[in-house]
C-alpha cells in the first residue's frame, strides 16, 4: 500500500485557535508526543510571528530527531531567514513558504498583480532552496484561485525547486467532489508535478475538512495537513485522528497506509487538550468521551453478543482503555509502573517515581484512583517550571450568609508573605488574596472547572486564563479540593 504522509500543524495553525497560546516548553512536550505518534512532519510554528514562536520552533528543532521539523514563512526574505534560523539545527528540516493566489486575496490583501505574484513565488522558493533542500510552497486560498493561474503558480514553484506543493482550502469553502477534481486537474495539467508531493490543507468552516482531504488523496494527494482534535484557525483544520482512522479503518476503500501508531492517538489528544485548555466535545469522532460508549439497550445487547454489531474499530486501537483499572493506596510501585506501561506511557524512572509519590498522596485522599486520575497527575507534572511564587498554605472560610475570606502564605525568594482578602465566594476570595500577596494585577478572562473522574471525591481540574495588556496566560491545577485546584491554577499562570 502506498503511504500517505501526515503533516501535523497543531503547533502552528492549531495554535491559531482563538484563545490558545502555548509556551516553548509546552510546544516541545506536544512535539515529542507527535514524534512518538509517528507523524512525518511537525509544523512547529511561524518564527517571524513572535519571539516566543521563534524560541518554540528552535527548541523543537534541537530536540526532535525522527520527524521533519517545518517552519512557516511568508514569501519574503526576512520571514524565510527567520524560519531558517529557527530550524537550522534540526535533523530533518523544511521551510514552508506561502503566498495568496486567489483574485480576491491578490487584489485586496496583497495588492499585487498576477505577474508580480509569479515573480515573487519564483524568487522566494529559489531563495528558500539555497538554505534547505526541502521546500514546501502553498498558494494560499488555492481552492478559490482561478485554475489556469493556479497551474502556472505551481509550475513556477516546481521550477524554483519546491519539493512539496500544498493546496490549501484556506476558508473551508470547497466540497469533496470539487476539491478532489481540483487535485485531479493539477495532476493532469501541471508540468513537473510527478516530481513533487501534492499536499492538502483543509479548513473546516463547512464541516468538510476531513472529507475534502480524503477526496484529495483519492485524486492523487500524498500528504495531508491536519491538527490534533481538529484545532486551527476559526472552525479548525482537518482532525488528524479522523484522517488517520478513516485511512486505517477503510483500507478497503482508500488502499493507503500511514505510519501513525494509532494506539497513541488518545494520549496525544488528551495532552493537547490539557495544554491548550480546549476540551474535546464528548461526541467528537475517535477521541470524544462518548466515541465508544453504547447507551441504548439494543446497542449494548448487540455489542455484548458481538462487538462488531455497533463498533467499527476497537477503543484499544486508538488508545482508549475500556477496562479502567482502579489502583488504591496499597498498590505498590511495581504494579503502578507496570500499569503506566499498559496505559501507553513511556516515562523515565525519575518521572515514574515522581508520579508514584503524587499517586500515593492522592490515594490517601480518595479510596480508588482511576486511569483518568493518573492521566491528570501525569499531565499536571509533565513540565517542570522554575516557580517564582510557591503557595505554602491557605485557609478559606465561606458560607451562604457571610462573605468569603481567604488567607494565603506564599514563598517568594527567601521570604514568606501572608495576606488575607474577602471575596464573592471562596474562589474569588483566594484569587484576591494571592493577588494582594504577590502584588500582581491581572484580569481573569476565563475559569473552567471539570471533574476528572466520578464520585464526590473526584479530582477537579481547573484552568484559568489571565490577561494583562496583550498577553494572555493559561494556568492549570488539579486537586481533590476545588479551591486548592483553583489556587494552584492561578499560581501556575502567575509563575508563567
Ligand atoms: O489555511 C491556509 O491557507 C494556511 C496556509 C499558511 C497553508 O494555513
Ligand atoms: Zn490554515
Amino acid at each position: 500500500m502506498e503511504k500517505i504522509f501526515i503533516f501535523d500543524t497543531t503547533l502552528r495553525d492549531g495554535e491559531q485557535t482563538p484563545g490558545v497560546s502555548l509556551n516553548a516548553k509546552e510546544k516541545l512536550e506536544i512535539a515529542k508526543s507527535l514524534e512518538k505518534l509517528g507523524v512525518d512532519v511537525i509544523e512547529a510554528g511561524f518564527p517571524m510571528a513572535s519571539k516566543g514562536d521563534f524560541e518554540g520552533v528552535k527548541l523543537i528543532a534541537l530536540n526532535i530527531k525522527n520527524s521533519i521539523v517545518n517552519a512557516l514563512a511568508r514569501a519574503n526574505k526576512e520571514d524565510i531567514d527567520r524560519a531558517y534560523e529557527a530550524i537550522k539545527y534540526a535533523n530533518k528540516k523544511r521551510i514552508h513558504t506561502f503566498l495568496a493566489t486567489s483574485d480576491i486575496h491578490m487584489k485586496y490583501k496583497l495588492k499585487m498583480t498576477r505577474e508580480e505574484v509569479l515573480e515573487r513565488v519564483y524568487k522566494m522558493v529559489s531563495y528558500a532552496k539555497t538554505l534547505v533542500d526541502d521546500v514546501e510552497f502553498s498558494p494560499e486560498d488555492g481552492s478559490r484561485t482561478e485554475k489556469e493561474f493556479l497551474y502556472k503558480v505551481l509550475e513556477t514553484a516546481i521550477k524554483a525547486g519546491a519539493t512539496v506543493l500544498n493546496i490549501p482550502d484556506t476558508v473551508g469553502y470547497s466540497t469533496p467532489d470539487e476539491f478532489g477534481g481540483l487535485i485531479k486537474g493539477i495532476k493532469e495539467n501541471v508540468k513537473g508535478i510527478e516530481n513533487v508531493i501534492i499536499s492538502v490543507h483543509c479548513h473546516n468552516d463547512l464541516g468538510m475538512a476531513v472529507s475534502n482531504s480524503l477526496a484529495a488523496i483519492t485524486a492523487g494527494a500524498r500528504q495531508v495537513e491536519c491538527a490534533v482534535n481538529g484545532l486551527g484557525e476559526r472552525a479548525g483544520n482537518a482532525a488528524l485522528e479522523e484522517i488517520c482512522m478513516a485511512i486505517e479503518t477503510r483500507k478497503d476503500i482508500y488502499g493507503f497506509k500511514t505510519d501513525i501508531n494509532t494506539e497513541k492517538i488518545y494520549r496525544v489528544s488528551s495532552l493537547v487538550s490539557y495544554f491548550t485548555g480546549i476540551n474535546v466535545q464528548p461526541n467528537k469522532a475517535i477521541v470524544g468521551a462518548n466515541a465508544f460508549s453504547h447507551e441504548s439497550g439494543i446497542h449494548q445487547h448487540g455489542v455484548l453478543e458481538k462487538r462488531e454489531t455497533y463498533e467499527i474499530m476497537t477503543p484499544e486501537s486508538v488508545g482508549f482503555k475500556t477496562n479502567n483499572m482502579v489502583l488504591g493506596k496499597h498498590s505498590g510501585k511495581h504494579a503502578f509502573s507496570e500499569h503506566l506501561k499498559e496505559l501507553g506511557y513511556d516515562l523515565s524512572e525519575e518521572k515514574v517515581v515522581e508520579t508514584f509519590t503524587k499517586f500515593k498522596e492522592l490515594a490517601d485522599k480518595k479510596k480508588e484512583v482511576s486511569d483518568k486520575d493518573i492521566e491528570a497527575l501525569i499531565n499536571d507534572s509533565s513540565i517542570k517550571t522554575e516557580d517564582r511564587y510557591k503557595l505554602i498554605s491557605f485557609n478559606v472560610s465561606t458560607g451562604n450568609n457571610v462573605s468569603s475570606m481567604a488567607n494565603v502564605k506564599i514563598e517568594l525568594g527567601d521570604g514568606i508573605i501572608e495576606e488575607a482578602a474577602c471575596g464573592d465566594g471562596p474562589v474569588n476570595a483566594i484569587f484576591n488574596a494571592i493577588e494582594r500577596a504577590t502584588k500582581t494585577e491581572y484580569t481573569l478572562i476565563d475559569y473552567k472547572l471539570k471533574s476528572i473522574s466520578s464520585g464526590t471525591d473526584a479530582l477537579g481540574e481547573v484552568t484559568v486564563k489571565l490577561k494583562r495588556e496583550d498577553r494572555k496566560v493559561l494556568g492549570r491545577g488539579v486537586s481533590t479540593d476545588v479551591i486548592e485546584a483553583s489556587a494552584n491554577a492561578y499560581m501556575n499562570a502567575l509563575n508563567k
